[in-house]
C-alpha cells in the first residue's frame, strides 16, 4: 500500500503521497501544497530537508558511506574503471562496451579542437586571475563560438554537445594553468588517453619530448573519477537549475563552475593545503588549530572536514587517503603536510566536538596533497575537480532536460516592511 503522509494546519488536515525511491528513501510529494492550503509555503534554507528531483544516477547514503553510481560501487569504479568509461556510465546509464567506448573516444578526439580566437580572450586575463574564473568565462565564451541551443528532443544533437564539452574543457583547463605559468598553449596529442592527454597538455614543454608516467596517470584517472559526481551538491543544483530555464548546456556549466569555486564546496581542495601549509609554518602543533575550529568566536572551520551528508564517513576521503601515501611512496615524495593531515585527523576523530557533530574528512581533505605531488600548482586544485564533476554536471543536466522538469523557482516567506507610502526626497 502506497504511504501517506498527514498535515494538520489550523485543523484542517491535507494529505499528501509519499513517494519511495529504489533504494527505500521516502519523500513527501508536496507538489499540490500551496493550491490545497490556499498558499502555504516549506521552509528550508539550505534545502536541508528538500528533495529537488527523482534521479536515477547517483545514490548516497551518508549514514552508511555509500555511494554509487549508476548503481556501481565507487570502490570498484575507482579500482577497476577508467575515466571516461565513468564518464559514459554517468552520462548515458550504462557501462560501454568495448565499442561503445571506442567511438565515444573517438568521437570526443575529432571535437578536440578549440576556436583559435579563444586564445584572444584567454589573453584579455591578468596572469593573476583565479584559475577558476578564468575556466568559467572561457567555458561561457564557448558558446559564443557554438551558438544555437541544443535540440534536446534529438539524440544526435544531445550526443554531439556532450562530446564537444568534453573534448574542449579539458583544453580549456590546460590552457588556464599554462597562461598562468607563460608556457605556450598546447593542443594536446589525440594517440593518448583522455586523463593522458589532459595531462600532457597541462605539462608537455615545448623543448621536450612528453614522457607519459602510469603513476601520475593512474593516480588522476582515480581522482577524476572519485569526484565525477555526488549528486545534488550545490554546483549540480546549479547546473540544473540554470539549465532549467533552458539556458543552454555550456552556460549551465559555466554557473556550475562558478559555484564549484567557493570554499565550502569544491575550493575547499584548495583551502586545505592552505590551511596544512598554515598549520607547518606555525610550528605544527594541530592542538591549537583544533582549538580554534572548535570556538565559535573564531570564524576557522577545519577544512576538508565535515560534510552536508555524509554523517559517519565519506568513502572517496578513505579511497584518496590511502591513494595519497600510495602516490608519495611511489613517486618518492616526502611531504610533511601529510604527516599533518594525518595528525589533525588522529586528533578531530577522538575530540568530543567532532564526534558530537558527526564531522569526519571529506573527499577534499586530502587530495591536494595528491594534486601537489603531481606537481599540479595549489590554485588549480578545484580545476581539476571540475574537470572530473563535468560528466556528472553533464549527466544531470540531461536528465532534468529529457525528464521535461519545470522551471526552478523557489518560494520564499517574506519578512520586510508592510506597504509604506512613497516619501518625497524632501520629507525623509
Ligand atoms: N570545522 C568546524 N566546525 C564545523 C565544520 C568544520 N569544518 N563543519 C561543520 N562544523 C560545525 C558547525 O559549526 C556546526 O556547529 P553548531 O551545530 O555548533 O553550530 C555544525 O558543525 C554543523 O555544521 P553546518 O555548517 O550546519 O553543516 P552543513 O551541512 O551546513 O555544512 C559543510 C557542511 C561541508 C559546508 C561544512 O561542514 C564545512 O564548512 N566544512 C568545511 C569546508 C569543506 O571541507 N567543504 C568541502 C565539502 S566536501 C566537497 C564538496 O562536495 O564540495
Amino acid at each position: 500500500m502506497s504511504k501517506i503522509a498527514t498535515l494538520e494546519i489550523d485543523g484542517n488536515k491535507y494529505e499528501f503521497p509519499i513517494i519511495e525511491g529504489t533504494e527505500n528513501e521516502l519523500g513527501i510529494d508536496i507538489k499540490t501544497l500551496r493550491a490545497v492550503t490556499g498558499g502555504v509555503t516549506t521552509i528550508d534554507p539550505g534545502y536541508k530537508n528538500t528533495g529537488s528531483c527523482e534521479s536515477a544516477i547517483t545514490f548516497l547514503d551518508g549514514e552508511k558511506g555509500i555511494l554509487r553510481y549508476r548503481g556501481y560501487s565507487i570502490e570498484e569504479l575507482a579500482d577497476k574503471a577508467d575515466f571516461l568509461e565513468v564518464c559514459y556510465l554517468l552520462i548515458f546509464g550504462e557501462l560501454p562496451t568495448a565499442e561503445q567506448l571506442e567511438k565515444f573516444d573517438k568521437d570526443i578526439k575529432e571535437e578536440s579542437q578549440v576556436d583559435e580566437d579563444m586564445k584572444k580572450i584567454l589573453d584579455g586575463f591578468p596572469k593573476s586571475a583565479h584559475p577558476m574564473g578564468v575556466l568559467s568565462s572561457l567555458t561561457s565564451a564557448l558558446i559564443a563560438f557554438n551558438p544555437g541551443s541544443v535540440d534536446v528532443d534529438s539524440e544526435e544533437a544531445m550526443y554531439g554537445a556532450i562530446v564537444k564539452i568534453l573534448a574542449k574543457f579539458p583544453v580549456l583547463a590546460a590552457w588556464t594553468m599554462r597562461k598562468k605559468k607563460s608556457l605556450p598553449l598546447d593542443y594536446g596529442d589525440n594517440s593518448l588517453g583522455y586523463v593522458e592527454n589532459l595531462h600532457k597538455m597541462m605539462f608537455s614543454r615545448p623543448n621536450q619530448t612528453y614522457e607519459a608516467n602510469k603513476i601520475v596517470n593512474d593516480a588522476l584517472d582515480k581522482l577524476l573519477i572519485l569526484h565525477a559526481d555526488h549528486e545534488q551538491n550545490c554546483s549540480t543544483s546549479t547546473v540544473r537549475i540554470v539549465g532549467s530555464s533552458h539556458a543552454g548546456l555550456f552556460a549551465s556549466l559555466s554557473a556550475g563552475i562558478s559555484a564549484l569555486w567557493g570554499p565550502l564546496h569544491g575550493g575547499a581542495n584548495q583551502a586545505v593545503i592552505e590551511m596544512l601549509e598554515a598549520i607547518r609554518e606555525d610550528g605544527g602543533d594541530t592542538a591549537k588549530y583544533i582549538a580554534k575550529a572548535k570556538d565559535k568566536n573564531d570564524p576557522f572551520r577545519l577544512m576538508g572536514f565535515g560534510h552536508r551528508v555524509y554523517k559517519n564517513f565519506d568513502p572517496r576521503a578513505k579511497i584518496i587517503k590511502k591513494s595519497a601515501e600510495e602516490v608519495l611512496g611511489d613517486l618518492g615524495i616526502e611531504d610533511p603536510v601529510l604527516d599533518i593531515a594525518k595528525g589533525l585527523a588522529e586528533v578531530a576523530l577522538k575530540d568530543e566536538y567532532f564526534v558530537q557533530r558527526k564531522l569526519y574528512p571529506n573527499v577534499d581533505f586530502y587530495s591536494g596533497i595528491i594534486y601537489r605531488a603531481l606537481g599540479i600548482p595549489t590554485d588549480m586544485f578545484t580545476v581539476m575537480f571540475a574537470l572530473g564533476r563535468l560528466p556528472g554536471w553533464i549527466a544531470q543536466w540531461r536528465e532534468m532536460r529529457l525528464r521535461k522538469e519545470p522551471i526552478g523557482r523557489p518560494r520564499q516567506i517574506y519578512i520586510g516592511e508592510n506597504y509604506r507610502v512613497f516619501k518625497p526626497i524632501s520629507e525623509r
